[in-house]
C-alpha cells in the first residue's frame, strides 16, 4: 500500500520505517525541515535501537521518503496515519492543535482527490476526539462525508520507546477502532506481517483503550513501589514479594477483578488494606495510592445509591446482601453499606439472599449486622415477596438462585444490575447495567 505518515517523531518515524520494511511505499510528512533532511539522507531523526538501519534501507530502496508537501503526500497515497504529538497543556489538558492542523491539511488534500482515502489516528487522543473534533474538520475541509470518499479509524500505538522497532512486528495487540468493516480490513492489511490479535472495536473504545493501558501500567508500577516501600521498611525483601505475587496467574496477573462494576468488601480486603496503610503511617512511609483505595471504593457505593435514587420509586429490593455469592458472610459487605444508605434515605427496602438467614447468624458476622443493619431481620424476605414488593430490583449477586429470577422480572420492574447477571439473551434492554 502507499501510506503517508503525518508526524515524524517517535511514533511516526518508527511506524514509517517499519511499514517501509514490510514492503509499503511510505511518505513521511513533517513541517520540521531538519527531520525531513535527516530522512532524505537515510538518517534517523530520533535515537531508537535499529531505526537508523531501517531508515537507511528504506530510503535506499526508495520505499521511504519525507516531505512537507502534505497535498502531494495525500494525493499519492491511499492512507494517512496521523502520528503528531498530543502533549499536555500546563493544566493537564490534552493539546490538540497539531492534530487539528493535520486534519485540516488532510481534509483540504481530500477535496482534490477522487479515490477513497483512509485516515487513521495513531496519536493518543481522549475518547470522543476523533469523531467529535477531527471528523467534522475532515468533512468540512474535504466537502465529503466520512464513508463517502474517506474512511476514518483510530489505531493506538502500544510500542515501548527504546524497543519499538523490535516491538513493531510483535505488539501486545493491534486495535483498530472504526465503524466500518471495510475500513477495518483495509487498515488490518497494512499490518499484514504483524503478529498477535487484531481487535475491531468502536473508535471511542480504541481511544479509551490506549489510556486504560497506560494508566494501568502507571498503576502497576506505583502498586509495586508502594508495596515495596513498606516491605523494605519492615526488613522484608520487596523484590521477592513482588516476584512471588506475579507468579499467581490465577488471581493476580489475570483478568480477575478487572471489570467495572460494584465495590469490593468482605472480611479481608478492607481490613488488610487498612492495616497495611496504618502500619505505613506509623512507620512514616507515605502510600498515597493505597490510602486512596478505600475512599474510591466508598464513592462507588454512594454512586450506586445515587443511581438507584435517580429511578424515582422508593420500593426497592436488593437481591443478594452478603459480601459475595455463596457465603453468608455479611462483614463489610458493600451491599450492606448500600442497604444502609437506602434505608437512611427513607427507602422501603426488602432483601432476598438465600444464603442469609437471620436466625442462623452468629459471632462476628451477627455482631456486624446488628451494628450496621439492625433492620435486616425485618426486611429479609423470600424471592417472590421481594419481586412483588419492588419497583426497582438490584441484582447484587450472580448465582443460579438469582439467575432464575431474571425471566420473572416484570415490565414494571426497573432492574439495576451490578453483576452482569442480566447481560444476556432476551433480557437485554430491560435493565440498566451499572458497569459505569
Ligand atoms: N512516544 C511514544 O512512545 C508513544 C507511544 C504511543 C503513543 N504515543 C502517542 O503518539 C503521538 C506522537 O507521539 P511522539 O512521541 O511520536 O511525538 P513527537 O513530539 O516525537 O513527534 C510529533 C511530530 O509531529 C510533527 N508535527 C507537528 N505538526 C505537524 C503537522 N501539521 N504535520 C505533520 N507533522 C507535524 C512534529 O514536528 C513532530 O516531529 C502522541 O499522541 C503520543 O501520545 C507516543
Amino acid at each position: 500500500m502507499r501510506i503517508s505518515i503525518f508526524g515524524l517523531g517517535y511514533v511516526g518515524a518508527v511506524t514509517g520505517a517499519c511499514l517501509a520494511k514490510a514492503g509499503h511505499i511510505v511518505v513521511g510528512v513533517d513541517p520540521d525541515r531538519r527531520k525531513i533532511e535527516f530522512i532524505r539522507q537515510g538518517k534517523s531523526p530520533i535515537v531508537e535501537e535499529g531505526l537508523q538501519e531501517l531508515i537507511s534501507e528504506g530510503v535506499a530502496a526508495e520505499r521511504f521518503c519525507a516531505t512537507d508537501d502534505f497535498l502531494k503526500a495525500v494525493a499519492e497515497t491511499e492512507a494517512s496515519l496521523i502520528c503528531v504529538g498530543t502533549p499536555s497543556l500546563p493544566n493537564g489538558s490534552l493539546r490538540t492543535d497539531y492534530l487539528e492542523n493535520v486534519a485540516r491539511e488532510i481534509g483540504r488534500s481530500l477535496r482534490e482527490k477522487v479515490e477513497h482515502h483512509s485516515v487513521v489516528v495513531r496519536s493518543t487522543v481522549l475518547p470522543g476526539t476523533t469523531e467529535g473534533l477531527l471528523k467534522p474538520i475532515l468533512e468540512e475541509e474535504s466537502g465529503k462525508k466520512e464513508g463517502e470518499g474517506f474512511g476514518l479509524s483510530m489505531n493506538p500505538e502500544f510500542l515501548r520507546e527504546g524497543v519499538s522497532v523490535r516491538d513493531f512486528g510483535n505488539p501486545p495487540m493491534t486495535v483498530i477502532g472504526t465503524e466500518s468493516q471495510e475500513e477495518f480490513e483495509r487498515i488490518s492489511s497494512i499490518y499484514g506481517s504483524v503478529s498477535g490479535e487484531f481487535i475491531h472495536c468502536r473508535i471511542s473504545t480504541a481511544e479509551a483503550i490506549k489510556y486504560g493501558c497506560n494508566i494501568f501500567h502507571a498503576l502497576k508500577i506505583t502498586f509495586a513501589n508502594e508495596m515495596g516501600m513498606l516491605c523494605k521498611r519492615l526488613g522484608v525483601d520487596s523484590n521477592e514479594v513482588l516476584n512471588i505475587i506475579c507468579q499467581d496467574k490465577k488471581l493476580n496477573i489475570s483478568d480477575k477483578y478487572l471489570r467495572p462494576g460494584f465495590a469490593f468488601g468482605g472480611s479481608c480486603l478492607p481490613k488488610d488494606l487498612r492495616a497495611y496503610t496504618h502500619k505505613a503511617r506509623t512507620e512514616d512511609v507515605a502510600l498515597p495510592v493505597f490510602e486512596a483505595v478505600m475512599a474510591s471504593n466508598r464513592m462507588q457505593i454512594e454512586r450506586t445509591a445515587d443511581r438507584i435514587m435517580a429511578v424515582g420509586s422508593k420500593k426497592v429490593a436488593l437481591l443478594g446482601v452478603s459480601f459475595k455469592e455463596g457465603t453468608d458472610d455479611l462483614r463489610e459487605s458493600p451491599l450492606v453499606a448500600l442497604a444502609e444508605i437506602l434505608i437512611g434515605r427513607g427507602y422501603d427496602l426488602k432483601i432476598y439472599d438465600p444464603n442469609v438467614e437471620y436466625a442462623s447468624l452468629y459471632g462476628s458476622n451477627k455482631e456486624f449486622i446488628d451494628r450496621e443493619l439492625p433492620h435486616l431481620k425485618r426486611i429479609l424476605v423470600g424471592a417472590d415477596e421481594a419481586l412483588a414488593h419492588a419497583d426497582v430490583l438490584i441484582f447484587g449477586h450472580d448465582a443460579p438462585a438469582y439467575r432464575e429470577l431474571v425471566p420473572k422480572v416484570l415490565e414494571r420492574h426497573k432492574v439495576l444490575d451490578l453483576v452482569r447477571i442480566a447481560d444476556r439473551g432476551d433480557f437485554r434492554g430491560h435493565y440498566d447495567g451499572l458497569y459505569w
